[in-house]
């Protein structure tokens, strides 16, 4: 597969999912978290699709498109790492989603990721809240939900925070 259909596949898995999460999401009370602005897609998506959701971004920097710069208060720039822990004052509740998109392609470092991330993810996200996240996270008390028909199973995981650990 050229890197061209790699890259179509991945954005139309990321959309397709996305939008198979709307209702069940909307079901939860709390934030939206989107973990990785890039350049910006998906936190747009993510305001067209969720208009009555206060969407907090995470990421080192603002390089996005400006048309898709979120203001300063939903804007929270640093390392995930250190910046996740501590956001709780600002976010208000616990988040009824969570899209992560840091992976880096790498297996060792996204291992490592995954090894500070989860915890943390765990400790933001409200009970019977939804992670679409490209990172394999093992948290026992999430369950892990199948994609969508068509979406392969090795790049796209979906979880539902079942309790508190
Ligand atoms: C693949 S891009 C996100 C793409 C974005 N979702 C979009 O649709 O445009 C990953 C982003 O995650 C950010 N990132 C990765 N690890 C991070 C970390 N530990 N702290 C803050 N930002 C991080 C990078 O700076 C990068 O902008």
């Amino acid at each position: 597969m050229s890197r061209l259909d790699s890259f179509i596949r991945r954005m139309t898995s990321q959309k397709i999912i996305l939008e198979s999460l709307i209702d069940k999401v909307n079901e939860v009370d709390g934030p939206i978290l989107e973990l990785g602005l890039g350049n910006g897609r998906t936190y747009d998506h993510l305001r067209e699709i969720y208009p009555n959701k206060e969407i907090f971004v995470f990421d080192h920097a603002l390089t996005c498109h400006p048309s898709c710069a979120p203001d300063a208060e939903h804007m929270i720039q640093g390392d995930i790492r250190d910046t996740l822990a501590f956001c709780g004052p600002r976010v208000g509740g616990k988040a009824s989603f969570a899209h992560i998109d840091i992976g880096s392609g790498d297996p060792t470092t996204d291992l490592a990721t995954v090894h500070w991330l989860a915890p943390m993810i765990d400790e933001r996200m409200a009970v019977g809240g939804y992670i679409l996240t490209g990172l394999e996270l093992k948290l026992p008390n999430f369950e892990h939900l199948p994609n969508p028909e068509g979406i392969k199973a090795d790049r796209n995981f979906i979880y539902r925070k079942t309790s508190e650990a």
